[in-house]
């Protein structure tokens, strides 16, 4: 495992950049090392860009930011066919898009058709604009943020739509302590004593290499049943909770339990182990099927959400 140690490095790299937040920090090098898109909701001012951006200044990669914003296009994203005068002919101008790492920055405040259009290139990894299809480069991966969705002036993403994140991370303030500690970083940052300027970086070749590494954890074949029990308990909610049958309007897909499988291999790795254990499953459970489990009005109007679900399926299937 020899691209273990630089992630290890990059790891320390965000928890002194970052107070705390270590399940947030935890998962962006989790999507990194499996190649698997997250999405970050919470409210503003949880350091949601910064820690994307200091992931991203990490590693030796072509990174870009996008605001999204109600007025944003699709093709402000994908690029588009621009006249060229000289020679009487189309070019192809690339849109943001083309770069490795992509943070998509308050992804719901754009409309719809702009969020289908990236949604399409993280399932495809590749762009079709005027027939012509484009590849995105190996690496590519969308770390995108989202304001809570009871926010005015914000479109939900299509829900149907959102297993193409690997990872829905939902974060929440720090305590007292941390944030004091953020008021003394944030001192540090602007008068000068700064220790965490030296960035360590990686590079994308290693980035590639430790993605295969993750590949070859070792998960037993107990624990990959496991997994197969826990998400088809999502499909099955009755088997659960007898009444809570008739608040499913979609289970998560074998999708998930790829998902849950990467995840929990990418975990075992940061944690320098060569193996899954079921603590990795369990912790990467909510994140991997928060936003797969598809509730109807009957389930909010009992007050009961994603969340519960998942915990009780976790409380319920005995752990191997
Ligand atoms: N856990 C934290 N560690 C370090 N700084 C933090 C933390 N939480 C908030 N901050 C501070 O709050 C500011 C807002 O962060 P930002 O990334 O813009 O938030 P968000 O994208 O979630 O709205 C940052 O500049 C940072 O100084
Ligand atoms: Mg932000």
């Amino acid at each position: 495992m020899q691209s273990q140690e630089s992630f290890l490095t990059l790891r320390n790299h965000l928890q002194q950049t970052i107070v705390g937040q270590q399940a947030l920090l935890d998962r962006l090098l989790i999507a990194l090392l499996t190649g698997g898109h997250i999405l970050l909701e919470g409210p503003p001012g949880l350091a949601k860009t910064k820690a994307v951006n200091t992931l991203a200044s990490g590693v030796h990669a072509s990174f870009q930011r996008i605001q999204f914003t109600p007025d944003l296009m699709p093709g402000d994203l994908t690029g588009s066919e621009v006249y060229d005068p000289n020679k009487g002919e189309f070019n192809f101008v690339s849109g943001p898009i083309f770069h490795e790492i992509i943070l998509a920055d308050e992804i719901n405040r754009a409309p719809p058709k702009v969020q289908s259009a990236l949604l399409e290139a993280m399932q495809e990894h590749q762009v079709t604009v005027g027939g012509v299809t484009r590849p995105l480069p190996d690496l590519f991966i969308v770390m995108a943020t989202q304001n809570p969705l009871e926010q005015s002036g914000t479109y939900p993403l299509p829900e149907a739509q959102l297993d193409r994140f690997l990872l829905h991370v939902v974060l929440s303030y720090p305590t007292a302590d941390e944030e004091l500690l953020i008021l003394q970083r944030d001192r540090d940052e602007h008068f000068g004593s700064d220790k965490s300027s030296e960035n360590p970086t990686i590079e994308t070749a290693l980035v590639l290499q430790a993605r295969r590494e993750v590949a070859e954890i070792h998960v037993e074949d107990i624990l990959e049943k496991y997994i197969i029990q826990l998400v088809g308990a999502t499909r099955d909610l009755a088997s659960i909770e007898e009444s809570w049958g008739e608040f499913l309007v979609a289970g998560a897909s074998p999708r998930a339990s790829i998902a849950l499988l990467r995840a929990s291999s990418a975990l075992a790795y940061i944690q320098g182990r060569e193996f899954v254990i079921p603590e990795d499953i369990v912790a990467m459970a909510p994140d991997v099927l928060r936003h797969r489990l598809i509730l109807n009005h009957s389930a909010r109007a009992a007050g009961i959400d994603a969340d519960a679900i998942i915990q009780k399926i976790i409380d319920f299937i005995p752990v191997p």
